[in-house]
């Protein structure tokens, strides 16, 4: 490898216990043996059908789920070494956006509040200072502050929700961002709109972005790199055109033969 990734997991493995089985301890290897580095400024789809092991995999990445085996590497330091202020670093570095991220927003604060928190939690920044930006980033998320600012979440539809999410992430002014199925929840109509809000966020700031979907539809539009998950394995990867076009494991092409023809409203360049 020519340069360390941003991040990268070295053999993980997670393991969850199994109901059911009283007298033997029974374990689901969601994630196993993977290893997977993420450039800096790169995007990196993840897909798979649900229950592969992508969402967990995610969680590795984030720092909020310990696996069984291996190590996340970040920056070229395991992530379990990290300390104190390399650690709220790392938290501050890493942001993730969910399928339901605009659902979580405080029901009862304003939306450029929770836009300015981790300015002000994260960042150090005063007040006013916290709000002039927290409208900035309203703006860059196609919310005029004018109009925003002082709605409540329940003011909003789901994609100008999600547009708030994404914007809180942004606020962090992170080096990675994990999207997990990002626009999953959306109606077709207003994910297109939410994808570019991201592809303009990760170009603008050269994020790296771990973009998790099972839908193979919005990865062209979006992704330099795919990886293929199946039951817990990256059976897959390489540059996006490639895989897409030249799949060359089969349950890539099983993937691909599932997924509808990309509609042309979807493409978001
Ligand atoms: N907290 C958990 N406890 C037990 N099993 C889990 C847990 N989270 C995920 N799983 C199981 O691990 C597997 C992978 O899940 P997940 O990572 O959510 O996959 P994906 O995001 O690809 O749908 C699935 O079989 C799921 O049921
Ligand atoms: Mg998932």
């Amino acid at each position: 490898m020519p340069t360390e990734a941003l991040i990268r997991t070295d053999a993980v493995t997670v393991e969850y216990p199994v109901r059911g089985s009283a007298f033997r301890r029974q374990m689901l290897r969601a994630v196993d043996c993977v290893s997977l580095p993420i450039a800096a400024g790169e995007t990196l789809a993840l897909v798979g059908e649900s229950g592969s092991g992508k969402s967990t995999l995610g969680r590795v990445l984030l720092g909020s789920q310990t696996p069984l085996e291996g190590v996340v590497v970040w920056r070229g330091h395991p992530v379990t070494g990290l300390r104190g202020r390399e650690w709220r670093e790392f938290r501050r570095e890493v942001q993730v956006v969910f399928q339901d991220t605009g659902a979580a927003l405080n029901p009862r604060r304003h939306v450029i509040d929770s836009v300015a928190l981790p300015l002000r939690w994260n960042r150090g920044l005063r007040s006013g200072e916290a709000a002039e930006r927290a409208a900035e980033l309203l703006e860059q998320v196609g919310l005029p502050a004018r109009d925003f600012a002082r709605r409540l979440p329940h003011a909003l539809s789901g994609g100008q929700r999600q547009r708030v999410g994404i914007a809180r992430a942004l606020a962090s002014d992170p080096a990675l961002v994990v999207a997990d199925e990002p626009v999953s929840a959306l109606d077709v109509s207003v994910r297109a709109q939410v994808l570019r809000v991201l592809q303009a966020a990760q170009r603008a700031r050269g994020l790296a972005m771990l973009f998790i979907t099972h839908d193979l539809g919005v990865v062209r539009a979006i992704a330099d790199r795919v990886a293929v998950m199946q039951s817990g394995r990256i059976v897959e990867d390489g540059p996006t055109d490639a895989v897409l076009d030249f799949p060359r494991h089969p349950y890539t092409r099983a993937l691909m033969a599932a997924t509808p023809a990309l509609p042309s409203h979807i493409r978001t360049t």
